[in-house]
C-alpha cells in the first residue's frame, strides 16, 4: 500500500537515506552529498518546530519520497523529493496536496519554492498544482562542480481576499 502520513522522528534515518539518494543524483535538489552533518538532527528539529513540519511517503512500511515545510513570515516554503523507481507514480502530488493542506490550516497567505530550470517534471507538478512562476535567479547557486545554477522562483497564493498593493 502506498500512501502519504504526517513524519515521526523515527523516520529520520529512512528520510536522511532519500535525501541521500536524491542528492547523489547531483540534478534536482539543492542538497549536494555529503549532506550537511546533522542532517537527521535538523530534520527532528523541524518535526518538533512550532513552524515547520515534515510528511513521507509510504510504499509497504518503506519511506520513499518526503516533503518538508515551513513557515516564515506567513509564507511557507517547501523542498520535496521521491526515491527514483517510485516517481510518476503520483507519490509526488500527494505529498504536495499535503504540504499544501498544512499550509493552508495554519493560514498562511502564501507558499513558495525553488526548482532548477531544467527539472520539468517538478515544474508540471507545482504548476498543474496552481505555483506560478514569479522569478528568475541567474547564476545564483554554486555547485561543488563549482557551476552557477540559476533558480525559478513558483509560488502560490493562498489569501486572495486581503488588500494588496504593488
Ligand atoms: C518532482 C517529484 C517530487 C514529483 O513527484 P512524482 O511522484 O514523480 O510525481 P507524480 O507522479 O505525483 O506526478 C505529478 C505530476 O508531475 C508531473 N510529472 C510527473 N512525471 C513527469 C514527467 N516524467 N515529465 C513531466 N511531468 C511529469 C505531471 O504534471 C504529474 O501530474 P499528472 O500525473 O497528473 O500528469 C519527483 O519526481 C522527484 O522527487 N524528483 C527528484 C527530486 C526533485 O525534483 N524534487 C523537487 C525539487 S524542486
Amino acid at each position: 500500500m502506498a500512501g502519504v502520513r504526517a513524519a515521526v522522528p523515527d523516520d529520520a534515518v529512512a528520510v536522511e537515506t532519500v535525501w541521500a539518494a536524491v542528492a547523489a543524483e547531483g540534478e534536482w535538489i539543492g542538497a549536494e552529498l555529503p549532506l550537511r552533518p546533522g542532517w537527521s538532527g535538523e530534520f527532528l528539529a523541524a518535526l518538533a518546530g512550532p513552524d515547520s513540519s515534515w510528511f513521507v511517503a509510504d510504499v509497504g512500511g518503506r519511506v520513499v519520497g518526503g516533503v518538508f515545510v515551513q513557515e516564515t513570515g506567513g509564507v511557507a516554503h517547501l523542498g520535496m523529493a521521491v526515491l527514483e523507481g517510485h516517481r510518476g507514480a503520483g507519490l509526488g502530488r500527494l505529498l504536495l496536496n499535503e504540504a499544501v493542506r498544512w499550509a493552508r490550516e495554519r493560514g498562511c497567505h502564501k507558499m513558495a519554492l525553488e526548482v532548477w530550470p531544467h527539472n520539468t517534471r517538478a515544474r508540471q507538478l507545482y504548476a498543474s498544482a496552481g505555483f506560478v512562476e514569479e522569478g528568475y535567479l541567474h547564476r545564483h547557486y554554486r555547485r561543488s562542480s563549482g557551476s552557477l545554477w540559476d533558480a525559478v522562483i513558483m509560488a502560490m497564493v493562498l489569501d486572495t481576499n486581503s488588500p494588496g498593493r504593488t
